[in-house]
């Protein structure tokens, strides 16, 4: 008798079960639906294409760009030593700030220069301290590279000569 009861109830539990099952499709399909055949989501599909129009050109010219500067760079480092001076070295050297040798100072340079490019380099890579200041490694920019850190040397003293 109470076994019977028992499976009544476990049947009425099926159903139950079943039934918010089927209720949480029909309402899920519903929503994904309405949410594909709905407006917004039309125009924002658009739009998202729309900004992929928009930026992809500029993407592709970043690319390009980057593709057309990479061997002129190799071809000529005085190009991107220029670049790293103007946006790390000039803050001291532009001006002869903090004690540093100025920018086509010939004589300020004359004497850095005879030590040689090696001394340079080093002293820009790794920091110095002189009789005039403290030169930061890598003008207090870790993230050049050496390479970059060189060519700016060698935009200096081409400008220094
Ligand atoms: C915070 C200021 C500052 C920045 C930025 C800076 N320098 Fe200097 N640099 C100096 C000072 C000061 C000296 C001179 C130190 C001395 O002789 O007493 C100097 C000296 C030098 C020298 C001569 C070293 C020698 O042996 O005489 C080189 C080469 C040099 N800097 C390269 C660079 C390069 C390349 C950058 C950019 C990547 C750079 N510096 C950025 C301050 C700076």
């Amino acid at each position: 008798m109470s076994s019977e009861h028992n499976e009544g109830q476990f049947r009425y539990f099926v159903v139950v079960v079943l039934g918010v099952v089927a209720f949480i499709a029909i309402v899920g399909w519903l929503v994904t639906r309405s949410a594909g055949e709905s407006a917004p989501q039309q125009a924002s599909s658009e739009e998202t294409k729309a900004v992929e129009e928009r930026t992809s050109p500029v993407g592709e010219v970043t690319t390009q760009t980057a593709q057309a500067e990479a061997p002129a760079q190799a071809a000529a480092g005085p190009a991107d030593g220029e670049q790293v001076f103007k946006q790390v070295c000039t803050a001291c050297h532009g001006m002869g700030i903090a004690g540093a040798p100025k920018f086509g100072d010939k004589a300020a340079w004359a004497d850095r220069i005879a030590q040689g490019k090696e001394t340079l380099y080093t002293h820009a890579l790794n920091g110095f301290t002189g009789s005039k200041g403290m030169m930061p490694p890598k003008g207090g920019n870790a993230s050049l590279t050496d390479e970059q850190v060189k060519a700016a040397v060698d935009y200096m003293v081409a400008n220094a000569q």
